[in-house]
């Protein structure tokens, strides 16, 4: 099921490092991009945690472009400190941001995807396949939105839809900075998001259901 972006409607949800890096690659690609978040500049307006978001924008992609070809699901919320240390709250955002969201989201989009044999992308991360001390509710979270977008991929691929579940490895965007909770450890130097976005989308272009840590 590989893909050509040239042309193709894309959303990308998360204005971070990873998803304005996405935005560049898929846009060089030939990509019309349309940039949905919380905050800054955006073309949607919406809230992960908010199960409307994923109708807003297949409602923003039909009115304005006609279609929706694909959505790059990239942002999330990261809190550090050992599970007896972290509020019940904290613990609810993290899955609810992380996990919740991208399920919801994939439900509103799926529909108008399968008329394009389109294709979605979360981006869970290495912890879900290397959960780690200290980083226990993160790790659950991005577990729990990997297996739900494996067994979604499987759902959905015979109606030439594609769905790929993303691990990326420590990334230096600057996200591990700004946690719900608790102090970042020291981990080593990470990946530039520039070619960690590069490596996404070769995969889209490739047809990848996983895209493993390893890959990248
Ligand atoms: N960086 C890494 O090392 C790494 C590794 C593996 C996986 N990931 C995953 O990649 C994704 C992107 O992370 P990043 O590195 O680009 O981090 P980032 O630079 O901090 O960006 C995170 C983005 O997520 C958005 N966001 C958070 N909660 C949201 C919500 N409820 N609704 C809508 N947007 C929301 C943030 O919006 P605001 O600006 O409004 O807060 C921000 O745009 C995350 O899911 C992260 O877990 C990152």
């Amino acid at each position: 099921m590989a893909r050509n972006l040239d042309a193709a409607v894309v959303a990308v949800v998360g204005t971070g490092g990873l998803g304005r890096a996405l935005t560049e690659a898929l846009a060089g690609r030939g990509a019309t991009v349309l940039v949905a978040g919380r905050s800054g500049p955006v073309d949607v307006r919406l809230d992960l945690t908010d199960v409307a978001a994923g109708g807003a924008l297949v409602s923003h992609a039909l009115a304005h472009h006609g279609r929706l070809d694909g959505v790059v699901i990239a942002a999330g919320v990261v809190a550090f400190g050992e599970l007896e240390a972290t509020d019940d709250a904290v613990i609810e955002e993290l899955l609810l941001t992380n996990a919740l969201g991208p399920l919801w989201l994939a439900r509103h989009v799926l529909p108008t995807l399968r008329q394009s044999r389109g294709f979605l992308v979360n981006l869970s991360g290495v912890v879900a396949a290397t959960p780690l001390p200290g980083l226990a509710a993160y790790s659950a979270s991005k577990a729990a939105a990997a297996a739900g977008f494996q067994a979604l991929a499987r759902e959905v691929r015979r109606a030439g839809v594609l769905v790929c579940d993303v691990q990326p490895p420590h990334t230096e965007t600057g996200l591990a900075t700004r946690p719900l909770a608790g102090t970042a450890p020291r981990f080593g130097a990470g990946l530039d998001p520039r070619t960690v976005a590069e490596r996404i989308v070769a995969g889209i272009e490739a047809g990848e259901t996983i895209i493993a840590a390893s890959d990248f």
